[in-house]
């Protein structure tokens, strides 16, 4: 029987329990068991009651629910060689030879590096005499799958990760509660999301909620005339008699310069032209709460996927990433994804901001160029 551990990594995001779900069953339905692996990386390193058997109803009524019940963490023993050698050792004492991980990029290369390094942690372990020859003889090859879960759609070769939509949702649902009062005292409001280096949850917010105007990392404005462009785009947004101002800034906004653009500099400048303005930075209540149906579906379908892939794998391939693309479940080699994504970080140090929108995915420029479309024939109403 194949024995697959399913571990969740980095950042939780909504999905993340749908996954381990779909993967302990997918697994029991294709005749293998099954190992949760709580609170990431530790799971492994540590073994124990960390690394443990789940059965089908070991994840009943964890479809909807948010964040993950098997636990995330940063684990830096795992970043050393002593402490994935420990994992190994436990991977092996239990029969597991195939890991499957949710996580975002850091999580997914820390997994297929340790495929990598696998056979050599191995013969390590058996040169000190941690294990004999014969208790490693079956466990030459390690199978790594990788699903994307992250609130910050912030993954290259995917139209989306788990947990995207979900905080999408919180973030318009927020928006809306603040619109209400902005428009009652007409009022500005600089509303903060998050998305580190990536901008999606920003634009798409933007997009959704009918901003004024949104502010993130890939289409930086021009550090000299961006202040009072803001100005002019919401002064003319009020002539046409809107009450309120909304302006999204996501937390890793930058001009053309790459320096940040923060929520108090734009603060400031919609109090210059007369607006009573407040920050609302929407923090944590964006990667909380349960998932929407999109990401259960998501979570779904590509953990039953990454069950198969694990099924299918052989030693030659590389470890593959279960992504979306224009609606349909793919896979895409890991590692190429991941070396993407950091691309548009190069392509944004160096100023090349078109290729960093390319880099991210299709869907992420055509709703830009929509977007602009839009805002030039904006007549200010949402
Ligand atoms: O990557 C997910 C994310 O929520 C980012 O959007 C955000 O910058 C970061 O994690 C916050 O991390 P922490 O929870 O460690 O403060």
């Amino acid at each position: 029987k194949k024995r697959i551990a399913v571990m969740t990594s980095g950042g939780d995001a909504p999905g993340m329990c749908a996954v381990v779900r779909a993967v302990v069953r997918a697994g029991i339905y294709y005749d293998c068991e099954v190992y949760g692996c709580y609170e990431g990386y530790s799971g492994l390193v540590q073994g124990g009651d960390l690394l443990r058997k789940m059965d089908w109803d070991d994840v009943r009524g964890w479809l909807s629910l948010g964040g993950t019940l098997i636990g995330t963490a940063r684990c830096m023993e795992f970043k050393e060689r002593w402490g994935r050698l420990k994992a190994a050792k436990n991977m092996v004492l239990r029969g597991i030879d195939a890991l499957v991980v949710c996580g975002g990029d850091g999580s997914l290369t820390g997994a297929d590096l340790f495929r990598s390094e696998w056979p050599s942690l191995l013969e390590e372990l058996v040169a000190t005499g941690e294990l004999s020859a014969e208790q490693t003889a079956k466990y030459r090859h390690l199978t790594i799958v990788g699903l994307v879960g992250s609130i910050d759609n912030d993954m290259a070769s995917t139209d989306n990760t788990i947990g995207a939509y979900s905080s999408l949702e919180r973030i318009c649902e927020m928006v809306d509660y603040i619109d209400s009062t902005a428009a009652s005292h007409s009022r500005a409001f600089v509303v903060e999301v998050m998305g580190r280096h990536c901008g999606w949850l920003g634009l798409m917010a933007g997009i959704s909620c009918g901003a004024d105007a949104i502010f993130i990392p890939e289409r930086p404005p021009s550090a000299e005339g961006w202040r009072e462009e803001l100005k002019k785009v919401c002064l003319r947004h009020r002539e046409k008699g809107r009450r309120k101002t909304t302006v999204i800034v996501a937390e890793g906004a930058l001009d053309d310069e790459l320096q940040p653009i923060t929520s108090q500099q734009v603060k400031d400048c919609l109090v210059e032209i007369g607006l009573d303005t407040r920050i609302t930075t929407l923090g944590h209540v964006q990667r909380g709460g349960s998932a929407v149906a999109f990401d259960r579906m998501l979570a779904t379908m590509q953990g039953v996927d990454a069950v198969r892939a694990v099924l299918e794998s052989t030693p030659d391939t590389p470890s593959p990433m279960i992504g979306i693309v224009d609606g349909k479940i793919v896979r895409q080699p890991l590692m190429e994804a991941v070396k993407l994504t950091k691309s548009v970080a190069t392509a944004i140090a160096a100023k090349k901001f078109d290729e960093a929108m390319g880099l991210r995915d299709s869907t992420f420029k055509e709703s830009y160029a929509n977007f602009l479309d839009i805002s030039k024939h904006d007549d200010g109403s949402q």
